[in-house]
């Protein structure tokens, strides 16, 4: 079993947080303590009404719903290092706060010593970049974690799934498999396409995350075979 998997999609918006969830979820079931991080996090706010959230500093929901869903209580801060307000690419998000790589490392480190099984979302796709030089395979590459694809099936998912695929052997970088998260309730032929990209990707499918109107992570959970 591995220490953890990097998680990563085809785009913005491809699910990949439900997914972390699902696994975070997942993992949880086998009785294994999960952490998680969104190390680089752009689109956050001065959060919400909760008393926990008004500590007076800028916070994402996606690292919300991952420290919410870690099997114990982890700080904020080792969740998402980079809470950038603006929702734009980090490099520019960042501009005054560029990315730190290592940073991330350190926090990351940290998270390993704490639980058995460690879940990191990037941000955007395999290339969308952190700062001026890097981007999320140069993060992927720094942590060392295996790759999970994440694959919105909607119009255009065979081409986004088979680039981001390529990609990641370019980075040399193990994958683990990929998962379809099926993002779109008016998509047709689900099917047909999950099959093409099983077909193109040659790497193991570890589940078909079914549309659901409203969350339901414990099922999603129930999907995912690893
Ligand atoms: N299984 C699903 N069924 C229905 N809707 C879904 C499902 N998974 C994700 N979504 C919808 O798609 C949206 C995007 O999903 P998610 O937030 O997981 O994407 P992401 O890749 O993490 O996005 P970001 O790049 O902003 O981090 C969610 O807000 C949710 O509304
Ligand atoms: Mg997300």
């Amino acid at each position: 079993m591995e220490q953890g998997y990097f998680i990563t999609g085809t785009d913005t918006c491809a699910g990949k947080t439900w997914a972390t969830i699902a696994l975070m979820r997942y993992f949880k079931q086998q009785g294994k303590s999960v952490a998680g991080m969104k190390p680089v996090a752009a689109g956050c706010s001065f959060p919400c009404a909760a008393w926990e959230c008004q500590d007076g500093r800028l916070k994402n929901a996606d690292a919300l719903l991952i420290q919410e869903n870690a099997s114990l209580k982890i700080d904020y801060d080792l969740i998402n290092p980079y809470a950038y307000e603006l929702p734009v690419s980090p490099h520019i998000a960042g501009i005054n706060n560029p990315v730190n790589l290592s940073k991330i490392v350190e926090r990351f480190n940290v998270l390993k010593e704490l639980a058995e099984i460690v879940l990191v979302e990037g941000a955007g796709g395999w290339y969308a970049p952190l700062n001026d030089y890097e981007d999320i395979s140069d993060l992927a590459k720094a942590l060392a974690l295996p790759v999970i694809i994440v694959v919105a099936i909607r119009l255009g998912c065979i081409n986004h799934a088979k680039l981001t695929w390529q990609a990641i052997q370019h980075s040399r970088i193990t994958c683990a498999g990929w998962i379809a998260v099926c993002v779109d309730p008016d998509m047709l032929k689900h099917d047909e396409n999950i099959h093409t990209i099983k077909t193109a990707l040659n790497i193991p499918l570890l589940g078909v995350l079914p549309y659901l109107a409203s969350a339901d992570f414990d099922l999603l959970a129930s999907k995912l075979a690893l």
